[in-house]
Formats: C-alpha cells, sequence, structure tokens
C-alpha cells in the first residue's frame, strides 16, 4: 500500500531533470551523427590517403601507366594542410576510390548532394566521374562533373542510388589525361535532419527528438580534455567555413578499443554552431562543457601553468558572446555570418569534464570568478571526477561546497546492483548545498568496454529504479544524463552505449527507452509518495516517485518492480479529485538477458494501455521485472 498526497508538493521538477549527454565516441559524431559520408574528406588526417583506396596497388606509385594521386601542402595554411595532387597519365581508368567510414549506407532512390573543390593544371581532363560501387565494382549510381577552370572552383552535383547499400564506397574516375588538384570532397544525403546543408542524421537525431530532452551537453566527456593540452577541444577551431576547421585526432582513437580505430579524427563539421543548433531544435538547454587547463587525468594529466590560463578563459567567455551575443560583438557577428542572428540563449557553461583535486579547484576558482564578473546569470557546471569513490571525491565536494558552486557533475559506470542500492544516493544531500548533474551513468552488466558489456534489461530496469531516486530528490538533482549516447556498430570504443547504429538503420536500447519514459513524463512538481510514512527506496524490490504535471494537468506515478515476481500493488490517492480513466505503460522483457537489436529493436518497448482506478486506488499487479508508469488527467 502506497500513498500519494496530491496536495503536498514536495519540490519543482526541474525542466533540464532528464537531457542527453553528446560525445564523440564510438563515431557517434564524424561516421555518426554528422551526415557527411566521405571519410577525410579533406586530406587532412595524419595519412593524407587514410580512407582512399586505390585497387591496384601498382597505380600507386608515380609513373605508373594509369596515373597517381599525392597529398600536397597548401604552404601556410594552418587550418586547411593539403589537398592531392592527381596525375592522370592515361585512359586506362585511374581510381580514386572513397571508403566511407566502415562503408556507406545509401538508400534506393534517395539523393546524394555531392561537393568538389578542384583545379585543373594542365592536360586536357574534361570532366571527373563520381559513382556509388558495391564491393563487387557494380555501379549503384553516378554523376558526372565538368570542369570549368583551372582556378580552384567548387562544384556540385547530385547523385541518386539505384539500390540499398551498407557498404557502398565513392569511386571517382577523370575524363582525359593530365594533371587536377582536388580538395574537399563531400557526400551528404539531401534528405538530412530538416533538410539542412552540412545536416545530422535523420534517424539518429529523430531519436533524440522523441525523447524531449531537457539539455544537450557536449562535446564530451574525455574529448574536451585531449590526451594532451594541445589535443583538447577548441571550439573556435570548429566555428565558421567547414573547409576551414582544423581537423584533430580524436582522443578515442586506437585506445581503449574493443578493435583498433586508427582512423578516428575529428573533421569538426559538427561543431558548436552545429551543437547550439541541435539544442535548439530539440528544444533543449545547451550545455558546453569546456576545457579548465587540464588534459586528460586517465592520460597525461598536462596542466596548463597558472600564468597561462588566461586563454583559456578567454574561450569561456568568448564562447558566451558567440552563443548570447549581438550581432555587433566580434563572436555574435561570427554567429550571424553562420545563419543564426537571434541569440541562442546560452545559460549553463560547464568547466572541465572529469577533472579532479587541488589542481582542478585552483582553476575552477580562476574561471569562475572571470565568468561570474562578466555575466553574473550564467549558471556554471563544475566536476567532482570520476566515479563516485576516493579522497579525491570527498575533498573536491568540500572545496566546492565552500566555494558554493552552483551544480556539480557526478560521473557513475557500476554494476546493476549498485544502481539497485543507491536509489536513496541523494536522499541526505544538503538541500542548500550546490545542486548536482548526473551527467554519465550507466549499469554496467559486465565491464566497460567489453564486448560482452551488454544493454540489457537488467541494467535498463536498474536504471529505472534508480532514478525514481534522481526524482525523488528533485530539490537537488537538476540535470541528469545516460552516457555515452551512441555507438557505431562496427566502430565503437566504450560499452554499453545507449544508441546503436550502423550506416543505414538504428535503435535505441532498452535504457533508451527507460531514459525515454522518464524523459516523456517528467511533471513539473514532485509530490510524496510513501510506504509505511517512508520513501520507496528499494524495499520488497520496489521503488516509486510521483509527480504532478501542472501544465497538462496531469498525476504521473512511477513504479519499479526489480523481484522475479509480480507484485501486486496498491496507491491511495489522497487529496484532490482524478479523473478515474488513465493509461498504464509497461516496460519489461521475459529475460533480464534481453536486449534490444537491429533485428529486434523494439523487444523492449512500452506497451500502454486504459488503466480504471478503483474509487481512490490505483490497484495494479506490477509484472516481474518492469517499469510501469501511470497517468490520470486532474
Ligand atoms: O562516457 C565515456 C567517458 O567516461 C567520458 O568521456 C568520460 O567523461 C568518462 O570517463
Amino acid at each position: 500500500n502506497l500513498e500519494v498526497d496530491l496536495t503536498n508538493t514536495v519540490a519543482k521538477i526541474q525542466p533540464t531533470m532528464y537531457g542527453v549527454f553528446f560525445e564523440d565516441i564510438n563515431f557517434a559524431a564524424d561516421g555518426g551523427l554528422y551526415a557527411e559520408m566521405i571519410k577525410n574528406r579533406s586530406f587532412e588526417f595524419d595519412n593524407p590517403f587514410m580512407g582512399w583506396i586505390q585497387p591496384n596497388s601498382d597505380r600507386h606509385s608515380f609513373n605508373e601507366n594509369s596515373g597517381i594521386a599525392s597529398a600536397v601542402n597548401y604552404t601556410g595554411n594552418p587550418t586547411n594542410k593539403n589537398y592531392i595532387r592527381v596525375k592522370v597519365s592515361n585512359d586506362k581508368g585511374y581510381e580514386l576510390i572513397n571508403e566511407g567510414f566502415r562503408g556507406m549506407g545509401i538508400k534506393k532512390d534517395a539523393a546524394y548532394s555531392l561537393y568538389i573543390s578542384a583545379s585543373k593544371k594542365s592536360g586536357d581532363i574534361k570532366t571527373i566521374n563520381i559513382q556509388f560501387i558495391d564491393k563487387s565494382g557494380a555501379v549503384l549510381g553516378e554523376t558526372k562533373i565538368v570542369l570549368t577552370s583551372s582556378d580552384w572552383k567548387d562544384y556540385t552535383s547530385q547523385l541518386v542510388a539505384t539500390k540499398t547499400e551498407a557498404k557502398a564506397q565513392i569511386k571517382i574516375t577523370f575524363e582525359g589525361t593530365g594533371e587536377i588538384d582536388l580538395d574537399m570532397i563531400s557526400l551528404f544525403p539531401v534528405d538530412t535532419w530538416k533538410g539542412r546543408k552540412n545536416g545530422l542524421r535523420k534517424d539518429l537525431v529523430q531519436l533524440l527528438y522523441d525523447m524531449n530532452p531537457g539539455f544537450l551537453r557536449f562535446p564530451g566527456g574525455c574529448i574536451v580534455e585531449g590526451r594532451t593540452l594541445e589535443q583538447r577541444y577548441q571550439w573556435k577551431k570548429t566555428v565558421g567555413p567547414v573547409e576551414d576547421r582544423e581537423n584533430l585526432i580524436n582522443r578515442w582513437n586506437t585506445e581503449f578499443s574493443h578493435k583498433l580505430t586508427p582512423d578516428y579524427f575529428q573533421s569538426f563539421g559538427l561543431g558548436f554552431f552545429e551543437y547550439f543548433l541541435l539544442s535548439e531544435d530539440l528544444g533543449a538547454e545547451a550545455l558546453p562543457i569546456l576545457s579548465c587547463g587540464m588534459a586528460c587525468q586517465f592520460n597525461t594529466g598536462e596542466l596548463v601553468p597558472m600564468e597561462e590560463l588566461d586563454p583559456y578563459i578567454q574561450d569561456a567567455l568568448d564562447l558566451i558572446e558567440f552563443a548570447n551575443g549581438s550581432i555587433d560583438t566580434p563572436w555574435g557577428k561570427i554567429r550571424n555570418s553562420m545563419g543564426h542572428p537571434k541569440p541562442f540563449n546560452l545559460k549553463y557553461i560547464g568547466v572541465g569534464n572529469e577533472q579532479w583535486g587541488p589542481d582542478y579547484i585552483e582553476r575552477y576558482k580562476v574561471f569562475a570568478k572571470a565568468i561570474k564578473d562578466k555575466y553574473p546569470t550564467m549558471i556554471i557546471v563544475s566536476g567532482s571526477g570520476p566515479f563516485p569513490e576516493g579522497d579525491y571525491f570527498e575533498y573536491g565536494w568540500e572545496e566546492l561546497k565552500k566555494l558554493q558552486a552552483e551544480i556539480v557533475d557526478e560521473h557513475y559506470y557500476k554494476p546493476p546492483q549498485w544502481f539497485r542500492d543507491n536509489a536513496s544516493r541523494y536522499d541526505a544531500y544538503d538541500r542548500k548545498g550546490p545542486k548536482i548533474f548526473a551527467g554519465e551513468y550507466a549499469a554496467q552488466s559486465v565491464a566497460i568496454a567489453s564486448p560482452l558489456n551488454k544493454n540489457n534489461w537488467e541494467c535498463a530496469l536498474s536504471e529505472a529504479a534508480f532514478m525514481t531516486g534522481l526524482e525523488r530528490n528533485a530539490e537537488v538533482v537538476h540535470l541528469t544524463s545516460y552516457a555515452p549516447l551512441m555507438a557505431h556498430e562496427e566502430g565503437w570504443q566504450w560499452t554499453p552505449d545507449m544508441i546503436w547504429f550502423n550506416n543505414l538503420e538504428s535503435y535505441g536500447t532498452a535504457n533508451y527507452q527507460v531514459q525515454k519514459m522518464y524523459a516523456t513524463n517528467k511533471g513539473t512538481d514532485l509530490l510524496s509518495i510513501t510506504l509505511d510514512g517512508k520513501p520507496v527506496t528499494g524495499q520488497s524490490n520496489l521503488y516509486a516517485t510521483a509527480a504532478k504535471d501542472s501544465d497538462k494537468k496531469e498525476l504521473i506515478i512511477k513504479l519499479v518492480n526489480t523481484s522475479n515476481n509480480i507484485q501486486n500493488v496498491t496507491v491511495n490517492l489522497f487529496g484532490k479529485r482524478v479523473n478515474s480513466k488513465g493509461t498504464i505503460s509497461v516496460l519489461t522483457s521475459d529475460s533480464l538477458t534481453d536486449v534490444n537489436s537491429f533485428e529486434t529493436p523494439n523487444l523492449i518497448s512500452p506497451k500502454e494501455s486504459i488503466f480504471k482506478l478503483k474509487g481512490k486506488k490505483a490497484v495494479v499487479d506490477l509484472e516481474a521485472n518492469s517499469f510501469v508508469i501511470l497517468k490520470f488527467k486532474l
């Protein structure tokens, strides 16, 4: 017997309560959300020909019969270092092939926009021919570009795919012989999210949109910090024309991987402007996290000396101007030039990702002062280090409390049992202290990054149980997000992940379904729900939370049963009239080891039906291992 008092509003639930954490790990950006299909499109990887294959290796050397491509340096251009010079010797069919990001996913009858920057140097090369091919070389769509200039010129065209193929490649050939320079060979589906150029993969954004996230945290994660300071994420290098954005090796390149991924670079085609735009599209608050002058402490831990911290702080101040400044300010002007005169209305900024210790606190203080001096209403998110245990965690918290930090980011990657045991984690947190951002968490079925570590039902159910504790503590917990968000089936460095994709398809895991159920049913005001006068935090494997949505005029009750048996639960409703006919959504699966997959993407997904109250009681048989949401109009 549980009791809900409808007149007793315990706390406000922040609109930011359930959000998403995006990091370019597992090929989530280039090769994932960012819809560019050509890998190493402007020959900027450490090996300028990575991603580009020339089928007969004998064609790769100078003076071969058909031709050769070689990389050329633009002297003095630090952001766009290379282009290639192709020498076509005769008409034997010199070919340049791009393999895409583990192939290119193309869909029958869909159109793809091609962009090539070219300059005819010598000879009589008349056209560039571009074809989709499959592994056997069969042509699956083609187009031709007629060259009209010996100066650098941008050419555009479209290819239409004649067949659906997950592993297509692009083949480039030439008509005529001579020398031609090529740079920025780019290919996007026409059908991106909102049809935008330089756009995002529609299916992946749709999955995020359907969650109705309260915030979007970007760009990470460890990539914020970099393995070295030199390799940190620098937002200023990710805005402006895409061809001028300097590429960078990804911090997740090769390391911590089930398979080596030496081809993992950041093109920054998905940069800070695009992240702000995505936040706006999702109706989510943007939450950028910036380097605080500390490289990843799991790697070099390199520190910028305190007297050299200014440029890092300036990056933070300039970012706020980029997001919110008028178009007459230097950075607001750049935002305007990118097509967004209106401010993005940035409210939050994160200082450092997962840093810890005195080095962090020392740097945080300087950042916080500079930001607050110039932008007093900006809300600053600070870090508490990884996995909350150990002295550094206590130390960080004590210091941040003294400094009256506003929001502290906590991360935990733990076994499912930990999540079931910790639903009361925040019950004792000081209501007057800093607010909580549970910024990265996920239950681990085995161990991080193991191929055996699955997004199984036990993990998702345990998170659902734990999340009742986040919600019940809405007074102190203001933002939460599962991590990592996305992973390519063939190119991941970390498991588990909330959304899996390949070149053509994507699906939400059981964990995604849990997050979505919470985020789309969060309510505005927390109500008390009790069992024998106490919060429901796992007694008899039962967890519960109750809220009302003052805008939609709804009562929302979330119940989680982590036992292997059906539990008959009666929720007694006090205080206000409730419409007796409501709905029940049930998320469960036959086995705790069940997972969603490309073959069965909806195996674990909520089933909704009508639910009727008995007088003022909701009498419900909670299925074994299930997460249930009851909803009634008020
Ligand atoms: O989510 C994966 C990684 O876990 C993040 O990059 C980092 O912040 C944490 O250690």
